[in-house]
């Protein structure tokens, strides 16, 4: 993979919103939150990196962030080489045609309004005005026909559906202009867990026919583990494992990581019987005053005194790194 040209390059991006009502007196400097606290990686043609972490780890900021609706205060976004900072309103707008996004609550990201057709078909009419309207719905039905709606539900409207259908419909108005990248912000989380594997096996099945690239943000390791070629693990908008799937599952090595997965019940009753439980404790600290030195240590059952003096870096191979420097002296 190393010899391509990434396709989305992420350098130490970090994400504050200022908390202009935590403060005593207007001389004293605005409290942030820091929702995204440093984070790298790279993205190649074709891949799926998987993010997960539990709710409020700064998931969605980074993916906001990644498509330019929130400022990185520092750090560098490069999609194809260019550096996303420096673009004016017509290189964004050239960009955000090969960078889609789909949502967590498809219902809610869905223009009640609007019907089916005309809701796939938005992103069409924006970036190819010249299109007729003849050829605007027969590109809108080849997409129905591949995300599985069927032709007689082009005019009806969201409310009509259901859950999984919504989906549907957001991953064919992200697909109709057949983008490079998805970020797909948690789109399962809200369906049955009947439908997450449907769902997830079409998103699969499309970027193989299509080679896009996938973001795929969810809050659990189980829903990531087969779609993903590469995972990062979030905590408190820092990184604390980057690692292939298959390194990552064969050996989670953060103490974080650890603790999301013995969450997750495991299909073998041996292993399920013998496994450590080792449930994560107390709740996630606030990310406006995040503890000292590495940010997992008020909950991570491996902590030292140590800990809570430097921010660990990621450390390890190429294809499985760590922030844990007690893990890695192992
Ligand atoms: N616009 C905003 N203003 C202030 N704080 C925000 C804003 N958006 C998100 N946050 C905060 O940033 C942190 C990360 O949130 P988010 O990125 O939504 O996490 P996740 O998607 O992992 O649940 C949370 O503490 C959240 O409250
Ligand atoms: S650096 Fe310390 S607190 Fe952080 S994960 Fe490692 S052992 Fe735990
Ligand atoms: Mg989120």
């Amino acid at each position: 993979m190393s010899e391509q040209t990434p396709l989305l390059k992420v350098r130490d991006v970090k994400v504050y919103f200022p908390i202009p009502k935590g403060r005593d007196w207007p001389w004293q400097p605005m409290p942030m939150l820091k929702a995204v606290d440093g984070v790298s990686f790279d993205l190649y043609p074709g891949e799926t990196l998987g993010v997960v972490g539990e709710s409020g780890c700064g998931k969605s900021t980074l993916a906001r962030a990644l498509i330019g609706l929130v400022k990185a205060r520092s750090g560098e976004i490069t999609w194809e080489g260019k550096n996303l900072a420096g673009l004016d309103d017509k290189g964004f707008h050239d960009v955000r045609r090969d960078i889609q996004m789909i949502f967590q609550d498809p219902l809610a990201s869905l223009n009640p309004r609007m019907t089916i057709g005309d809701i796939i078909a938005e992103p069409l009419r924006n970036y190819e005005p010249g299109l007729s309207s003849e050829e605007v719905k027969q590109r809108v039905r080849q997409i129905m026909d591949r995300v599985g709606l069927l032709p007689n539900v082009i005019n009806r409207y969201p409310h009509e559906f259901s859950g999984g259908q919504c989906q549907r419909v957001g991953i064919a108005r992200a697909l109709i202009l057949k983008p490079k990248l998805i970020i797909c912000d948690e789109p399962v989380s809200a369906l049955d867990v009947s439908i997450q594997a449907q769902v997830v096996n079409l998103l699969k099945e499309l970027q193989q026919e299509m080679g896009l690239s996938l973001v795929f943000i969810a809050h659990d390791l189980s829903v990531v583990k087969h779609i993903s070629d590469r995972v990062l693990v979030m905590y408190l908008g820092n990184e604390a494992e980057v690692a292939t799937s298959e390194s990552l599952y064969a050996n989670p090595s953060h103490p974080y990581t650890q603790a999301l997965l013995s969450a997750v019940p495991n299909p073998d009753p041996d292993l399920e019987r013998n496994k450590t439980i080792q449930l994560l404790e107390g709740d996630l600290p606030s990310p406006i005053n995040p503890p000292s030195g590495c940010v997992f240590r008020t909950r991570c059952p491996k902590a030292q005194e140590s800990c809570a003096k430097n921010k660990p870096e990621l450390m390890g191979v190429e294809h499985h790194q760590v922030a844990c420097p007690v893990v890695m002296a192992g």
